[in-house]
């Protein structure tokens, strides 16, 4: 019996396959990808340069379809959603986190995590407040609510985009990259936050090229050629706080 057998589903993903027409050529980005994720699971997604990662995550964020294959989010099956119902699952069940923040410019923390709110109803203008600063709190950024994106360091914009994520309460958090334009200070203390929200019992799913980020996840599933070359759980994880504390002092000259 696996300890996953009481656990909710969120993501299921059946055979799904994902070409691509170039003129006479098919590309077989993604060649039948099975597997569940459960709920509270911390999982990388790693594989070389073209091996289907964003083909991949973007069959996961409800951003494109399979050419065949079953892809159920949260119970709901995606592939015979129209693209207009898709992006009103995406806003409901799926926060994104991406390499380059995707943040409005010259607008405020607050103002940029409200805005998965402003297209539900059942949130009135201080309620989408109250919610956004709740979200920015979380995330350690109480002191910055007021801040514009350009008046922020790239960890404190990646905190917004990650409170961003969070607002909506959403059954996934898909990571693309999160700590790739960070330096290694930064990205350890970013992996921190994520691993709170592993703690919290978030389901997370994070790609990146970057093989010591699987240290600290609970699952780690390899691409090659479009095809699954390993799932593993990880029975080791590491602590990002300890790694973070034990780097060396940054240097002041
Ligand atoms: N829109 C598209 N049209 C045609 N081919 C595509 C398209 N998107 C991806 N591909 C092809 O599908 C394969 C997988 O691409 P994908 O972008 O998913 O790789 P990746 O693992 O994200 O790579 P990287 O690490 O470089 O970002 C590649 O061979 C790519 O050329
Ligand atoms: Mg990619």
């Amino acid at each position: 019996m696996s300890n996953n057998d009481n656990k909710k589903v969120v993501i299921e993903l059946n055979d799904v396959r994902r070409n691509f027409v170039m003129g006479e050529e098919v590309v077989h980005a993604l060649r039948g990808i099975s597997f569940k994720i459960y709920e509270g699971e911390f999982v990388t997604i790693m594989g070389t340069s073209g091996s289907g990662k964003s083909t991949l995550l973007n069959q996961l964020g409800c951003l494109d379809t399979p050419t065949s294959g079953e892809y159920y989010l949260d119970g709901v099956s995606v592939r015979t959603m129209s693209r207009s119902q898709r992006a009103v699952l995406r806003n409901r069940k799926i926060g994104f986190v991406f390499q380059n923040y995707n943040l409005l410019a010259k607008t405020t923390s607050v103002e940029n995590v409200e805005l998965p709110l402003m297209y539900n109803k059942n949130y009135s203008a201080s309620q989408r407040r109250e919610a956004a600063i709740k979200s920015l709190e979380m995330v350690g950024l109480g002191n910055r609510l007021y801040h514009k994106s350009n008046q922020m360091s790239g960890g404190q914009m990646q905190r917004v985009a990650i409170a961003r994520a969070l607002v909506n309460d959403p059954a996934v958090i898909l990571a693309d990259e999160a700590t790739g334009n960070l330096d290694t200070r930064t990205s350890f203390e970013i992996l921190v936050l994520f691993q709170k929200l592993h703690a919290e019992g978030r389901t997370i799913i994070f790609v990146t090229h970057n093989p010591e980020i699987a240290q600290y996840s609970s699952r780690n599933i390899m691409l090659r050629d479009g095809k699954i070359r390993e799932d593993v759980q990880n029975n080791n994880i590491l602590s990002a706080a300890e790694a973070l504390a034990n780097l060396p002092a940054p240097q002041d000259d």
